[in-house]
């Protein structure tokens, strides 16, 4: 059971922060080859889709966690492992703030076509993403480098 727990564990992992790597670096730098007006509407359907899978992968790696915990134990405390689930904690709830706040801003924004207003909101959502995306490769390292 625990290498289910672990592949479950690393799946969440690699949608979630992966996926972050590729809108930030891939997706985000090749928008800037299109029309401006044509780059809000892009975005906001990729991220729609996207943050269906990071819902998903943020079930995946708290129930997989909490059965990998499950067998370790007192050892989950651990100064690497409780140090990936405090930040797990702090990504969860900016990823709630960005779902449930901020995404709703851009929608409402381009649903008016204010494309200056949506852009303002992306660039602003953006670098939650980028905040959340260091803090998963923080957790990568406290569990792996630092134990
Ligand atoms: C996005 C946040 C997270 C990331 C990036 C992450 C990353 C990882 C990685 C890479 C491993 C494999 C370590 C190894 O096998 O050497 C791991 C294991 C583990 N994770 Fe997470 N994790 C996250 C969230 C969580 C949460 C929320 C929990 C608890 C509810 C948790 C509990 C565990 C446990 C108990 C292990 C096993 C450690 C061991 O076997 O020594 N993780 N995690």
């Amino acid at each position: 059971m625990y290498k289910l727990w672990i592949f479950l564990h690393l799946f969440g992992v690699v949608v979630w922060v992966g996926g972050m790597f590729f809108v930030l670096h891939c997706l985000r730098p090749a928008l800037a080859d299109l029309q401006p007006a044509l780059r809000p509407p892009l975005m906001v359907g990729v991220l729609q889709r996207f943050f269906r899978y990071v819902i998903a992968s943020i079930v995946l790696i708290w129930v997989s966690g909490a059965g990998l915990a499950a067998r370790l134990g007192a050892h989950t405390m651990q100064s690497g492992v409780l140090t990936m689930i405090i930040l797990a904690l702090i990504m969860t709830a900016v990823f709630g703030w960005i779902r449930m706040s901020q995404f709703p801003r851009v929608r409402l924004a381009l649903a008016v076509s204010d494309l200056p207003g949506a852009a303002a909101l992306l660039d602003k959502l953006r670098r939650l993403v980028l905040l959340n995306m260091v803090l998963g490769l923080l957790a990568i390292a406290a569990v792996t480098l630092w134990r």
